[in-house]
This record gives C-alpha cells, sequence and structure tokens, in this order.
C-alpha cells in the first residue's frame, strides 16, 4: 500500500531531494541531463507532494500558490510541475491517485481555489481523468532558461478546488506574473 507525504520544500532533506531526482530521471529519462542536478524546473516549489512503497517516492509533484492575473482579475492557484510516476508503476492508477491527493490538500490542508498546470498534448487526457480541465488562455510567465517573458500557447490545465471552473474567467492570457511550475 503505498503512503502519501506532503513535505515542505525547506524540508526537503538531502536523502529526499535524491530520491526525488532518480524518480524523475526514470520517469523522463529524456531529459536525464537535467533531473540528474534538480527536482523542479522553474519555480522553487512551496510543497513536494509524493507517494511512497516502504519510505520510497513512487510518485510525486511540486506545487506552490501564488495570485496570477487571468483576464485582468487576480485568481489564486497552485501551480504544479515535475508530475511522474515511476515506469514500474505506471498504468496502474497511481498518478490518479496523487491528483486525488492534491485535490484533497487544496481542499483542506492549503486552502486553494485552483490547480493549475501546463503539460505535453499527450499527457492532456490522464490530467482531464484527474479531474482537470483545459482552459483556452495563453499563459505569460518568466521562462528561467531564455532569461526574458515569454508567452505560452502550449496545453493549460485548471483542477477546480475552492471554486468551481465556471469562477475561471474566459478570456484574455494568464500572467504568472513570475517563473512557471
Ligand atoms: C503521465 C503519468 C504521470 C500518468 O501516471 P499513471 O500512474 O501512469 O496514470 P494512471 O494509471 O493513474 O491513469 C489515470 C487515468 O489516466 C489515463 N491516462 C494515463 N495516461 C494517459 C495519457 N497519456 N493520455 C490519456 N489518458 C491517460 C488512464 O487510462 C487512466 O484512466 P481511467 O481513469 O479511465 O482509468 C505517468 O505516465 C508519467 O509519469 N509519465 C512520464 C512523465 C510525464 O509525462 N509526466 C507528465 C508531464 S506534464
Amino acid at each position: 500500500m503505498l503512503s502519501v507525504h506532503l513535505t515542505a520544500r525547506a524540508d526537503v532533506t538531502s536523502a529526499l531531494e535524491q530520491a526525488f531526482r532518480h524518480l524523475l530521471v526514470r520517469a523522463y529519462p529524456q531529459f536525464t541531463d537535467f533531473w540528474a542536478g534538480a527536482s523542479y524546473w522553474g519555480s522553487e516549489p512551496e510543497y513536494h507532494l509524493w507517494l511512497a512503497e516502504e519510505g520510497r517516492p513512487v510518485a510525486q509533484l511540486g506545487f506552490g500558490r501564488r495570485v496570477v492575473g487571468v483576464d485582468g482579475q487576480d485568481i489564486q492557484i497552485a501551480g504544479a510541475g515535475a508530475v511522474c510516476v515511476d515506469p514500474d508503476w505506471q498504468g496502474r492508477g497511481v498518478g490518479k491517485r496523487l491528483l486525488h491527493e492534491l485535490h484533497r490538500v487544496l481542499s483542506n490542508d492549503l486552502p486553494t481555489d485552483f490547480g493549475f498546470l501546463q503539460c505535453r498534448e499527450a499527457v492532456t487526457g490522464f490530467y482531464e481523468r484527474g479531474g482537470f480541465v483545459r482552459v483556452p488562455q495563453p499563459v505569460r510567465f518568466f521562462d528561467p532558461d531564455e532569461q526574458r517573458w515569454g508567452l505560452d500557447a502550449g496545453p493549460t490545465m485548471v483542477l477546480a478546488v475552492l471554486k468551481g471552473s465556471e469562477a475561471w474567467p474566459g478570456g484574455g492570457e494568464v500572467d504568472l506574473r513570475g517563473l512557471p511550475w
């Protein structure tokens, strides 16, 4: 049975950080060079949410809360990134459980209006199965690689938590006002 853990970034030990990196390398072998040296890209997460088998992480994501601009309105989100499930555990509902735990944490422990993430086209269906809906707005963010502001029109997914999806503005842009996740 998998255990569920919510760890503030500040409390991540070096052993746990190494375990996250190891998991990310296994899940994203095409980006081994990057994940061998980091457990997140862009915005440093506020928390890691992870599932473990006998203490060893087999699925994780990082997230942080922020007020962003959407079509000129202030909207509270928890932006998530580095979502992964160990290849040995994929296809068994573990990713869905991780998204369910994220919804639970944002409902109860760290009350937040919406979950938010950007992803590849190939995995939009996974997030939809986990309760996310795709929104049409392009996303303005500070690109940590290019060190400049950019606009991303790729898939953007929103999870209604404390507010319903009808409260997400319908037009304009999502302005992350900083680094992405
Ligand atoms: C994407 C990933 C997190 C999915 O985790 P998983 O544990 O394999 O997914 P689950 O078994 O929990 O699947 C949950 C549901 O999503 C569906 N699903 C899984 N992957 C999917 C995909 N790529 N496209 C569409 N649906 C998908 C499953 O069929 C299942 O549907 P169900 O609710 O009808 O049973 C995992 O495959 C992974 O870590 N991949 C490599 C890293 C990656 O691409 N991360 C996402 C980056 S944005």
